[in-house]
């Protein structure tokens, strides 16, 4: 996979022709990544560094996450809509046709929050906590709460590693039985492994992925590499 990524040693880098660190082709229908813009490149490699610190990782964090945000609300239906200018005249244009919400899956996917209520200014948001069972070793939720009208809005879903995807299902199952339908679930996510991504989007067809980056796989403690670390403690400790 990573041969087809643009040489880091190179003075000038040129994108690859696909558009996409990654072959898409690879990757199920419904996973889509962010085009691997410089700026997106440059952005991940400050993050990725094990000697940034904390405000710089929060602070480019934050612009990548909104580059997210602001892809994910491409991908949301709209209905037309009229309206008159101060200068007397008809525009013809669209809104939203629904009404969305943001859930973040504790923790890390509460440092998303931010970046999609500096978009949408209001949202409601709600929070999923899923950890291992220590004698199932499974993902089991912890704690849940939900906007209590979650069956009727389209639900960004927050978690900026993708790992194996065990919390990642355990947290669409919990949304999908509070009502959500599956093709109203965007996830939005920072760097993703190929076998996370894989898990996720063939058991939930319907549902779409957007993620900036799909890295090489994960290492023997479930660490995405070569990833970032633990997100949590670097965007929160
Ligand atoms: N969560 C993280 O914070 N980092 C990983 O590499 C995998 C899951």
């Amino acid at each position: 996979m990573s041969s087809t990524r643009p040489s880091p040693n190179t003075a000038t880098i040129s994108l690859p022709a696909s558009g996409c660190n990654v072959n898409q082709a690879e990757l199920p229908d419904n996973a889509l990544i962010l085009p691997p813009t410089h700026q997106l490149q440059a952005l991940l490699t400050i993050i990725r560094d094990e000697k940034t610190q904390r405000g710089d990782f929060v602070f480019t964090s934050d612009r990548i996450i909104r580059l997210l945000v602001e892809e994910g609300l491409n991908h949301l239906p709209v209905v037309p809509k009229t309206v008159r200018t101060p200068v007397g005249m008809d525009f013809d244009g669209v809104s939203f046709q629904g009404r969305i919400c943001g859930v973040s899956i504790m923790r890390a996917g509460e440092a998303m929050e931010a970046g999609l209520r500096d978009c949408c200014r209001s949202v409601r948001i709600g929070k999923i906590l899923i950890q291992r069972d220590e004698e199932t070793a499974l993902p089991k939720l912890f704690y849940a709460k939900l906007p209590e009208d979650i069956a009727e809005r389209y639900v960004l879903l927050l978690d900026p590693m993708l790992a194996t995807g065990g919390s990642c299902i355990k947290a669409i199952e919990v949304l999908m039985s509070h009502g959500v339908r599956e093709d109203r679930i965007l996830f939005l996510n920072l760097i993703a492994s190929p076998e996370g991504i894989n898990n996720v989007c063939n058991l939930f067809p319907k549902l779409r992925m957007i993620t900036a980056w799909v890295d090489e796989g994960l290492d023997g403690h479930r660490y995405i590499v070569p990833g970032l670390g633990d997100f949590g403690d670097r965007y929160f400790l």
